[in-house]
């Protein structure tokens, strides 16, 4: 066959197929040439899930008379004139291609009217050359975008597409990510006839939450944090949900550059390595992020969709990324923002597998003749020990000391005395009990806690000893009597290579035959630990995941073993004082919400919740 030119329709088909993939596209491009035409209000009209018809209306700039033909032509835009402009382009077009693309495999209507104009024009296109004249219209100024029966003349492209009711929730889905990036504009979304969406304009704050939460939900606004961050001439301001209202999908995050909502590897992975910490395994954190840079620091041009960018300066935006949230999420603690009580997020969480029981285990609650002997006890203890425990003691760290080990006899270097001002009831207030040895009750000035003991303090122990670590003072205590261990030969040849490496964690190690090693010295907070098993689990994870990994990682992951091996065993009963300490312990401790493993360290119920159900006052 002889070479041939393409004719246009065909090529602008061919054009289609990359950016026109169902209905949902076809909005996406519309709405964008709305949002670049700066209009304030856009209606958005679909007809059975949008294969029968998509209308979409603003109150922009509209298109003069004579530009509506080139507006319909391929690579013909208003928006770029050369490279340089390409290379700062903030406008969400730049291919002037979607309407041609859209008008080759749909019956598209194009009405527009500029505000200097007497009256709006309307010209319809079908991919070719050939445009019908323009007709005079009453429309007023701005432009209405009408496409009928997507893919009419190509059968194979119709065939892909799904029903009614999913091409219209993928609609619904983009209309909403869409609204999430504009507040300053309205939105309308009907579907045949039938209103679903009506976004007012929001120009402030609490408007705009109140539209996160009618796209997101009231939980999540409700368990999120408000960032804003700025460094290196990069902005990062959004919601974050608190790391226990998580989802099993990634469904709930949104992130946009310069406006442009996106999907990028180098951002799941920045957020991914901010939440790492605090995340329950397999769960997925909730986010409406914007970040603004310099357009020249990002390239939009990376794909035909622009769902993709490619940032100049990957690793700095990454890193940007990672601090930003790393900070606001390990800044969360008890009593600090409204948003941040482990109780309301876990119960107004309906995803999480925790919420539901958690109400119906901790609410029925033993009437007073069932009450556990000793409870009057522990009421007159707490309020003994409520004026005593005003401000930290040398002699109260040193009761909590015991925590760390089953022995009594351990010196830890005391924390630096934290004063509390001496009437003020600290945000998790005061202990009450240890229930069935696991969870601590605590009275708070809005009502009680529950703590799981181990989880809080595996968190605890896990701060103090990255702290100490990258401070490089882990305190090493040597043994009296060395410990022989017994480990495969890859093993003791690890810890042959990595003597420096447990060192700086306190552990002196030493290799003593092919499958034997010697442990001279631990880290102090460990001593009366089951090292020997210890030991074993670290190499083991070290052989397993390589060495080669980066060793903040490593370190971290050690860390966590070690935190979770001199932590605090449920079913030992704790005293009020150590309660106590270990409550303001948790208050001074980052990312206490939850404990190494992501899963809640304690929840609240607020004085509201417990009068809501027992229908007092109501
Ligand atoms: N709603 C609108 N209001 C005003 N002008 C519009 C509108 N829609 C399209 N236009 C004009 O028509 C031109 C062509 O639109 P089209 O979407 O095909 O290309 P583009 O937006 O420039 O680039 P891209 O292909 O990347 O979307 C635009 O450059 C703009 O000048
Ligand atoms: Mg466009």
């Amino acid at each position: 066959m002889r070479i041939q030119a393409l004719p246009t329709q065909l090529i602008n088909q061919i054009a289609a197929g990359e950016v026109v993939e169902r209905p949902a596209s076809v909005v996406k491009e519309l709405v964008e040439n709305s949002f670049d035409a700066g209009a304030s209000q856009i209606n958005i009209e679909i007809e059975q899930g949008g294969l029968r018809q998509i209308k979409i209306r603003d109150n922009g700039c509209g298109i003069v008379k004579d530009d509506l033909a080139l507006a319909l032509s391929r690579h013909a835009t208003s928006k770029i004139a050369s490279l340089d402009d390409l290379e700062h382009v903030l406008s969400m077009g730049f291919r002037g291609e979607a309407l041609p693309s859209i008008s080759s495999v749909a019956r598209l209507t194009l009405i527009s009217r500029t505000a200097e104009a007497d009256c709006a024009w309307q010209v319809s296109a079908d991919g070719s050359d050939r445009h019908f004249e323009p007709q005079p219209d009453p429309h007023p100024p701005g432009t209405t975008v009408d496409v009928r029966d997507l893919f009419y003349n190509t059968p194979a492209r119709r065939k892909f597409l799904k029903s009614e009711k999913t091409e219209f929730a993928h609609i619904e889905g983009l209309i909403q990510k869409l609204a999430l990036s504009r507040f300053d504009v309205g939105f309308v979304l009907t579907h045949n006839q039938r209103e679903m969406l009506n976004l007012k304009p929001a120009e402030t704050q609490p408007l705009q939450e109140k539209r996160i939460a009618a796209i997101c939900g009231t939980g999540f606004i409700d368990n999120a944090v408000r960032i804003d961050y700025a460094a290196s001439g990069l902005q990062l301001h959004g919601w974050v949900g608190v790391p226990t209202f998580s989802r099993s999908q990634q469904d709930m995050q949104f992130f946009y550059v310069n406006e442009r909502l996106i999907k990028d590897k180098l951002v799941a992975h920045a957020v991914k390595q901010a939440y790492q910490d605090v995340m329950y395994h397999g769960r997925h954190p909730v986010f409406v992020l914007y970040l603004r840079l310099d357009p020249a620091l990002v390239d939009v041009n990376a794909h035909p969709t622009k769902l993709e960018v490619r940032f100049r300066e990957g690793r700095m935006v990454h890193d940007f990324l990672f601090q930003a949230l790393h900070r606001s999420l390990a800044a969360q603690r008890p009593g600090q923002a409204a948003s941040f009580t482990g109780a309301e997020l876990v119960f107004a969480q309906p995803d999480t597998d925790w919420g539901s029981e958690l109400q119906q285990t901790a609410l029925p609650l033993t009437s007073p003749a069932e009450a556990q002997p000793g409870s009057a006890d522990s009421v007159y203890r707490r309020s003994a020990d409520r004026s005593a425990s005003a401000k930290i003691t040398t002699s109260q760290i040193n009761q909590y000391a015991k925590l760390y080990s089953k022995a009594e006899e351990i010196a830890v270097t005391p924390a630096p005395a934290i004063a509390i001002a001496q009437t003020a009831i600290p945000p998790l207030g005061f202990a009450l009990a240890h229930i069935h040895s696991i969870y601590i009750l605590a009275e708070t000035t809005n009502g009680v806690i529950l703590v799981d003991a181990h989880a809080a303090h595996e968190r605890v122990t896990y701060e103090r000893l990255k702290q100490h670590y990258q401070q490089g003072d882990i305190i090493s205590q040597p043994l009296l009597l060395p410990i022989k261990i017994k480990v495969s030969a890859a093993e003791a040849e690890l810890a042959e290579q990595e003597h420096e490496f447990f060192l700086k964690l306190g552990f002196e190690l030493n290799r003593s035959g092919p499958e034997t090693i010697i442990l001279r010295a631990t880290p102090a907070l460990l001593v009366k630990t089951d090292v020997d098993q210890l030991l074993r689990d670290m190499l083991a994870d070290m052989l397993t995941h390589g060495f080669s990994r980066k060793a903040e990682e490593l370190s971290n992951e050690i860390l966590r073993t070690m935190a979770c091996h001199g932590s605090v065993r449920a079913r030992r009963k704790l005293t009020v004082e150590e309660m106590n300490a270990l409550l303001r312990d948790m208050e001074q401790t980052e990312r206490i919400g939850q404990c190494n493993h992501g899963r809640p360290t304690w929840v609240a119920l607020s004085h509201q919740d417990l009068d809501r159900f027992f229908m007092r006052g109501q």
